[in-house]
């Protein structure tokens, strides 16, 4: 019989919109819980697991993404989250691992179901389906003005934008505004940082809630 792990798997997502440095939080973080002697496992959707990498190429890079309706998006992007649940973080949490996810089901509520205009009951019941009872422990939104997050966006020396990331200001306004509701209506799960801020100080401030919110 597989032994029962000593301390408790915890599931942290972290979102925001474009450019608001959430991979440079998520790594930092990871280091504080490994310098406490935690496993750490990150996770970024759309993708993580082969098939949802496949998915993200549709989702992303499709040469006839423009003509993707809302609701095949929702579904992709779900699908892609039901798929990392089952084969990554279910098993990582029940090993007592800390699993922290560049995105997670809130990126769906608010870029398909706000910004996208989906309406809000069906976009919860497709994404409850694809997580089952996976639901964050908490959830990091590390909020950026919209012109700050389209300046960093800019800056990015990758290459073209994709899909995504050629949408309007009016859709990121939109992107940001959903998740300042959101995280209101859901004190206890949410932690909202300004990504403003320096890096190090946002680390400080991250490190310092988890420590407190998850005692
Ligand atoms: P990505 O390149 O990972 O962007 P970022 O670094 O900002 O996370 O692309 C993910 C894009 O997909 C991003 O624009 C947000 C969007 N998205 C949704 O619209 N719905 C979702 O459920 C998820 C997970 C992402």
């Amino acid at each position: 019989m597989p032994q029962k792990p000593k301390t408790a798997g915890r599931l942290i997502s972290f979102e925001g919109s474009e450019g608001s440095g959430k991979s440079t939080q998520i790594a930092r973080l990871a280091a504080h819980f490994q310098k406490i002697g935690r496993e750490v496992v990150t996770t970024r959707e759309p993708g993580g697991t082969e098939i949802g990498e496949q998915i993200r190429n549709i989702i992303v890079h499709n040469s006839k993404g423009d003509e993707m309706c809302a609701e095949t998006e929702l579904l992709l992007f779900t699908a892609a989250r039901a798929q990392l649940v089952r084969e990554v973080i279910t098993p990582a949490l029940g090993r007592g691992v800390i699993v922290l996810s560049d995105r997670y089901l809130d990126s769906s509520t608010v870029y398909q179901g706000i910004a996208r205009n989906l309406a809000a009951d069906p976009v919860a019941q497709v994404n409850r389906f694809a997580v089952g009872s996976i639901m964050p422990d908490l959830t990091i939104v590390i909020d950026v003005p919209t012109e700050v997050s389209l300046a960093r966006l800019k800056q990015r020396a990758s290459d073209l934008p994709d899909r995504m990331e050629r949408e309007n200001v009016d859709f990121y306004n939109k992107v940001r505004e959903g998740y300042l509701v959101l995280a209101k209506g859901m004190p206890e799960r949410f932690i909202v940082v300004d990504g403003t801020k320096t890096e190090d100080s946002i680390e400080k401030k991250i490190w310092s809630e988890v420590q407190a919110r998850l005692k």
